[in-house]
């Protein structure tokens, strides 16, 4: 199943934008892929951190660990993920983290 991921706008020049995601690709694939969102990417992997992002709303899940050192618990239940460990389980809105 596919849904819409919406970046949004973080309070500078760039607009809100969006971008389709498949349910078995990483969210931050998906936006690479898309040539779309202010999110930075790095190792892909799970484990520099970059990719950093705020879920604001949405179901989604994650299918790989996300490393403590970038994400703590706390962050987690505040809705802190890296993107390229979690892919989408409904339309989703993300904001940098
Ligand atoms: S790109 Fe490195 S943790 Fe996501």
């Amino acid at each position: 199943m596919r849904h819409t991921i919406s970046v949004l706008n973080t309070g500078g020049l760039q607009s809100d934008t969006s971008f389709n995601c498949d349910e078995d690709v990483s969210v931050l694939h998906a936006m690479i892929h898309a040539g779309k969102g202010p999110i930075r990417h790095g190792c892909c992997g799970g484990a520099c951190g970059v990719c950093k992002a705020r879920i604001v709303s949405g179901d989604f899940y994650a299918f790989k660990p996300m490393s403590a050192v970038h994400v703590s618990e706390a962050e987690k239940k505040g809705g802190i993920v890296l993107l390229c460990c979690v892919q989408p389980r409904s339309d989703m809105r993300i904001a940098r983290g």
